[in-house]
């Protein structure tokens, strides 16, 4: 009932377009308010962890996401898409590692933002990869435990700066909650506050329960990681009897054996 609750008022303060949740003032357009908490990432573990897109030293691997950055943008553009859905078949593709560096090539760009949201309700694991411990994640919002505006923070590394809305696990059932109104009104929600951003979604594993079939009618495109010698043709053609009516921007084929090139061997169709 509570869940029903939260979201008969999600959605009434989306009628009324209100600007303030719970006494925190909610982002507006594209730019961070003074309330969010701001987190100065640490190279070392972001190295650590492959995220490389920042543009720092060991910026060299970072210009194979943003070869992929820039042919995801194109086709969003020319769509005028703004919700990208990051998933693979099985679990450990690197969608995760993917949907990081994606999101801060992206945001490197002057004139471009990004929010990246954890929607991986089973095993949320982007703060542990950007390293912070966050304060509310994406279900507590859905269970009415916390703010939106207190859950996302401003994360940064030198001049780039970069929505996150960190995951947190759930004692109810994850596909529930992915096809709940709830979470469809906070997606509305997002749509609307951050209009001006690119929101990027770190999806849980496609063929390991219904999480992402329930949450791709809501998703614009779909960026999807396969991996060498995980993911099989099988696995790709189960996929995409699902993404039948959600279009793929691209297929990256991660971990693949060009390691030659960097440590980071992709490549994408
Ligand atoms: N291109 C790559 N080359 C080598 N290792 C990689 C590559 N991309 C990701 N990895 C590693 O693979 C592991 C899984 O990566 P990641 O967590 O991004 O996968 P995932 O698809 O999000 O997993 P899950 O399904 O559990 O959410 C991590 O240890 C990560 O460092
Ligand atoms: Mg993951």
């Amino acid at each position: 009932m509570d869940s029903i609750k939260h979201a008969v008022e999600l959605a009434r303060s989306a009628e009324h377009g209100a600007r303030i949740v719970d006494g925190h003032s909610v982002v507006p357009q594209g730019n961070a308010p003074d309330a969010l908490r701001e987190i100065r990432l640490n190279p070392a573990h972001l190295d650590t962890n492959r995220i490389v897109a920042y543009g720092g030293i060991s910026g060299q691997p970072g210009r194979y996401y943003d070869m992929l950055r820039t042919q995801v943008l194109q086709e969003m553009d020319k769509k005028g898409w703004q919700f990208l859905a990051v998933t693979s078949p099985t679990p450990g593709c690197g969608k995760t590692v993917t949907a990081c560096n994606l999101a801060m090539s992206i945001a490197r760009l002057p004139e471009r933002s990004v929010l990246l949201v954890d929607l991986d309700l089973r095993k949320p694991t982007l703060a542990t990869y950007f390293g912070f411990k966050p304060e509310h994640g994406v279900t507590d919002v859905l269970e009415g435990q916390g703010a939106l505006s207190s859950a996302i923070v401003q994360t940064a590394i030198g001049p780039t700066k970069m929505l996150v809305l960190p995951g947190s696990t759930t004692s109810h059932n994850s596909s529930e909650w992915m096809a709940s109104q709830t979470m469809a009104t906070l997606l509305e929600r997002i749509k609307r506050d951050f209009r001006s951003r690119t929101v990027i979604f770190d999806l849980p594993p496609m063929l390991l329960g219904d999480d992402v079939i329930s949450i791709l009618p809501r998703m614009d495109a779909v960026l999807l990681i396969a991996a060498v010698g995980s993911t099989s043709v099988a696995d790709i053609k189960e996929c995409q009897k699902h993404l039948q009516r959600t279009p793929v921007v691209r297929v990256v084929v991660n971990k693949t054996a060009v390691a030659a090139e960097g440590y980071y061997g992709y490549g994408y169709y």
